[in-house]
């Protein structure tokens, strides 16, 4: 058996090719030398899923040998990774091995956001054809040497002359041949992201996805695959982060002989797409990580590699303005004499930039209109944006502003003007979402007449910073556009609309900005993450409920993506009261600033404010660009959550911890802080005492007793010489 090998630093990947041509998965985890395919077993499996090449040997079975990409057709029963018909709609494929190289450097995926990297960063392209249907299938993986990433995309071509058709086509899928795993996944709704729950995998099918035509509150595209014993600093794991922010699928099961199949890619439900002879399909791709030393080393693979290889230009690595947002502050009701008195407000506190969210437009205000006319509302603004930007900008600040692309009320002008840009099925009434419409960003002049409009404003008042939102799910995925009318297509075609609009945004601005937005975290992904270098994660401002939330996001993705604001008490969404230093202690956990009306604070949390801003610009390199390590887990119900970020050579660290549950005398809580050196002397700005790195990670530091709940307890720690 021919074998191909990928190997980073610390593991490998190896795939077999058999002499038939099938492309056999022989093992992906600790770095490791030979030839894996002595793990492979030919028992007589009952004589079935003998592929016709192997007629009369009972012990060659599709159907139990690990699949590098399974198609359906080929004698694997299981969950396949790729469905396809030929031109009458006769489905069964049977892909086999023709070539494959090893290159320097990574290729882009077309219309697709995709991982990037130079240095030190090789791929390897494995080429299958399909005689019957004249097709040729393309395994991508790309090798990340250094930071320990494979990531894994697929594209099929049509050879022939007949159209062919796909029906389900997987980013990746990948076999155990032993292992008891369990599926740690994010489920969650608006204003309850990321929440963290376990699945074991056993013999039936686990599967989260999306249908909404976003990557969605309901289900993160993240996953971890994690041996039984996993914890944060032992066993075994691996992650699939996917780089799509539309309809999706993750799946995982365990076949009859007990081995585990994983797959994620696109969802195939409302997936039906023609191939035209000679056209190219390509599918989002993967990011694989694989850690022997437990869920904080994994992490911290992905808070890496998507700071280093998914996010890009200018804000990539560099302190985000510390900003007030007047959406928490104002909702629809303002002026632009409003928004000049909160922003002298923040001036003098020391924030950084000005951001105008919602309502500033067209007729907007209430929410059931106005969407699609970018254009100024003069009327409320009291005069041009511009004039109001001025004033903003001489107070020394950047400013910033709220749009949502995709969507058209249906009391807007645009609307009125092209029924036919909105997403509906003639004869049936449209179902609503915050009584609006998704725009058919699948078509050109869509986006064009919408992009038109955006850099209008943009250009003319020298915006430094856009939100980005998209507030609603798609549901009548029907185009009325000349070329895509099909349910099949139309999920996928508008995701590579969305993506050709950032990448034209990010291309004419380059200085500018992006935050990503929908509804809070609905397309938190890193898909996303290639154009917006941070993605406001929640609706939900309340402290508390956002510690449930950031941890979450942090298995998958780094700090430095989170937006995070300090919101007023008693908190809008669930009304609970929070000190201000305790909300300053979560929001610091991310891209900092405020959303809340400044001119109505007391002197008292004015200074607070000027001290958080100054604490946040002292560490926001450690907070952005350090370990993170958690130290607590909600999963566990503690008194406290408690997190630390480790500076990379182990001479700094800080300790955040939230008390969530006091109770009367008792039991000390003793914290740990992570990622030290456990030799050396670690000296606390707060308590003044010296610790040895060795305590500190192993037993902790005790907690004083405060009464009352939520209370915020911050620790540096610095190395002693
Ligand atoms: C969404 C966003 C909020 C805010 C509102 C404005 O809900 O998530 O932050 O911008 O829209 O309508």
């Amino acid at each position: 058996m021919e074998l191909i090998t990928l190997n980073t630093k610390n593991t490998t990947y190896q795939i077999g090719v058999e002499p038939n041509g099938f492309l056999l998965h022989l093992y992906y985890g600790a770095r490791t030398e030979g030839d894996m395919s002595t793990l492979l077993t030919r028992y007589f499996r009952g004589n079935n899923g003998v592929p016709y090449d192997h007629k009369g040997d009972g012990t060659y079975s599709a159907d139990s040998l690990p699949q590098e990409y399974s198609c359906y057709g080929s004698g694997d029963y299981r969950n396949h990774a790729l469905r396809m018909a030929d031109a009458s709609g006769v489905q069964g494929a049977d892909f086999r091995y023709q070539s494959h190289r090893f290159y320097e450097g990574k290729a882009e995926i077309p219309g697709l956001p995709s991982s990037y990297g130079k240095e030190g960063v090789g791929s390897c392209e494995i080429i299958l054809t399909d005689a019957r249907l004249q097709a040729e299938l393309t395994l991508t993986y790309g090798i990340f040497y250094e930071e320990d990433v494979i990531t894994r995309s697929v594209s099929v071509k049509n050879t022939g002359e007949q159209a062919l058709w796909l029906d389900k086509i997987m980013s990746m899928s990948m076999d155990f041949l032993t292992g008891e795993y369990q599926l740690i996944h994010f489920w969650g709704r608006h204003f309850n992201e990321m929440n963290t729950e376990i699945t074991p995998v056993g013999h039936e099918l686990v599967s989260i996805g999306s249908r909404r035509g976003v990557s969605g509150h309901q289900h993160n595209p993240f996953v971890i695959l994690a041996q039984k014993e996993c914890g944060e600093e032992y066993g075994s794991c691996y992650g699939i982060s996917l780089v799509y922010s539309g309809n999706f699928t993750i799946q995982a099961e365990q076949d009859q002989y007990c081995q585990t199949r994983i797959q994620a890619g696109l969802s195939d439900e409302m997936f039906h797409y023609p191939l035209a002879a000679k056209e190219t399909f390509y599918t989002p791709e993967v990011l694989l990580a694989y850690s022997a030393d437990g869920l904080t080393r994994l992490s911290q693979i992905y808070h890496a590699f998507i700071r280093d290889h998914i996010c890009r230009g200018r804000f990539q690595h560099i302190r985000r303005p510390i900003l007030v947002n007047n959406w928490e502050a104002t909702y629809f009701d303002f002026t632009g004499e409003k928004l000049v008195e909160i922003a002298r407000e923040a001036a003098d506190l020391g924030i950084e930039m000005f951001v105008l969210d919602d309502g500033w437009f067209g007729s907007r205000g209430p929410d059931d209109r106005g969407l699609g006319d970018w254009v100024v509302n003069e009327k409320k603004m009291g005069g041009t944006l511009d004039s109001v930007v001025k004033k903003i900008k001489s107070l020394g600040l950047q400013f910033g502003i709220w749009f949502e692309p995709e969507m058209v009320n249906e009391d807007s002008d645009l609307y009125r003007a092209h029924p036919d840009w909105a997403l509906t099925i003639p004869g049936k009434p449209p179902v609503l979402g915050r009584t609006q419409l998704v725009l058919d960003f699948s078509r050109k002049e869509v986006r064009d007449a919408i992009f038109a409009q955006m850099t209008a404003v943009i250009d003319s008042t020298q915006v430094d910073y856009i939100k980005v939102d998209m507030n609603r799910s798609i549901c009548e995925a029907y185009s009325y556009g000349a070329d895509y009318q099909n349910f099949g297509t139309l999920c996928y075609r508008y995701m590579l609309g969305v993506y050709e609009f950032f990448e034209r945004l990010t291309k004419r601005y380059p200085d500018l900005l992006i935050e990503g937005c929908s509804s809070g975290g609905a397309r938190f992904d890193a898909g996303l993450m290639c154009y917006t270098p941070q993605i406001w994660a929640s609706d939900n401002t309340d402290a508390i409920e956002r510690l449930n939330i950031q941890y979450g996001i942090s298995f998958g993705y780094p700090v430095s993506v989170i937006g995070s604001h300090i919101s007023a008490v008693p908190n809008h969404q669930n009304g609970r009261i929070t000190e201000i230093d305790t909300r300053a202690a979560v929001a610091m956990s991310g891209n900092f600033g405020y959303e809340l009306d400044l001119t109505k604070l007391s002197g008292e949390e004015k200074d607070k404010i000027r001290h958080q801003i100054a604490d946040f610009t002292e560490h926001w390199e450690l907070i952005h660009h350090g370990l993170y390590y958690r130290d607590s887990s909600p999963l566990e119900q503690k008194e406290y959550c408690a997190w630390n970020y480790t500076s990379p050579d182990r001479t700094e660290a800080l300790l955040t911890v939230i008390t969530t549950n006091t109770r009367a005398n008792s039991p000390v809580s003793y914290v740990r802080c992570r990622g030290l050196d456990r030799d050396a002397m670690y000296r606390c700005d707060e308590t003044g005492f010296s610790y040895s790195g060795n305590i500190l990670s192993s037993i902790g530091i005790p907690l004083p007793i405060v009464p009352g709940e939520y209370h915020a307890f911050r620790f540096h720690f610095k190395k002693e010489d």
